[in-house]
């Protein structure tokens, strides 16, 4: 089943439990991670924790409990929902206090959500995905996982609403990354992706991939790369948490390599699954 926790209590998912004058609500002021459990088991937490403790460094947000105490508790939430395959979704913010921008002396939420695993549509899948590029909108500091995701979603949006799953963002002529997701091509068998930056988001998949090119003998070039070199790639795919390794087969209405998703990504997705299993 689902469930939910506010600041020391496991609540129904449903349950009003956020007040008006909680920060993440009224200013987005917080951060938040997702971590997909398999099998009961969590992927990469250690790296999932150290970036969220990376994320409230950077906004000078202090979470008051130690990464192992929030290891925990993720665990037990998992636990009591007794799903094999969740999706916990975890907020930090700068808690509950009246309106004003100062920081307040108010103690951080943390909020968190299990819900079932989400399922990429099958179709999408099998023939890849189809993506939007838009101009990355965003502001310097991409590296933060932070809660105000106002372009992201505008992205997202209008990307589904041209028929793609996924908006991929280009900053100064380079594609950077996708709304919620990291991107790759591939060409002459190398796969690219953009450099880590104060640009992108260090996704942990993308992190779990590189470390499967290396055992699969795949060259992994940190190299950023424009809409033209991605139109013209053999292969290109995204990845995320809750999309793993997704190929994609159109981007703005161009075919890119086959039309189908590509051997190397395969081989890639491939070993990403038994790693998670
Ligand atoms: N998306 N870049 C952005 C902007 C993201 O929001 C995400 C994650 C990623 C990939 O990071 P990771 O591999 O650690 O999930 C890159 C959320 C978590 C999602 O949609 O799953």
């Amino acid at each position: 089943m689902t469930l939910a926790y506010f600041n020391g209590k496991i609540v129904d998912i449903d349950e009003p439990v956020i007040p008006i004058d909680e920060r993440g609500h009224q200013f987005g002021d917080g951060v938040y991670e997702v971590i997909r459990f398999y099998g009961k088991k969590p992927f990469m937490l250690k790296e999932h924790i150290e970036r969220l403790y990376t994320s409230a460094k950077a906004i000078k947000l202090n979470i008051s409990k130690e990464p192992t105490e929030m290891e925990s508790l993720m665990m037990e939430l998992v636990e009591k929902s007794g799903l094999e395959d969740a999706d916990l979704y975890m907020q930090a913010t700068r808690g509950i206090a009246p309106r004003n921008h100062l920081f307040p002396k108010a103690p951080a939420s943390i909020s968190m959500t299990v819900k079932p695993a989400r399922q990429m549509d099958e179709e999408v899948k099998q023939k890849g995905a189809k993506v939007l590029l838009l101009e990355d909108e965003r502001w310097q500091n991409c590296y933060i996982k932070s809660l105000n995701l106002l372009p992201n979603i505008l992205a997202k949006q209008e990307a589904y609403e041209n028929g793609c799953t996924e908006a991929v963002l280009v900053r100064d002529g380079f594609i950077t990354e996708g709304s919620s997701s990291n991107i790759f091509m591939v060409k002459d068998s190398q796969v690219y992706t953009a450099p880590l930056s104060n640009h992108i988001l260090a996704g942990i998949t993308r992190l779990a991939v590189k470390e499967v090119a290396h055992e699969l003998n795949i060259s992994f070039v940190e190299e950023s790369f424009t809409p033209a070199a991605f139109y013209q790639a053999d292969e290109a795919f995204l990845t995320s948490t809750s999309s793993e390794v997704l190929p994609i087969t159109l981007a703005d209405g161009k075919v890119i390599g086959s039309g189908k998703p590509g051997p190397i990504t395969a081989k890639l997705s491939k070993r990403f699954t038994e790693k998670t299993r």
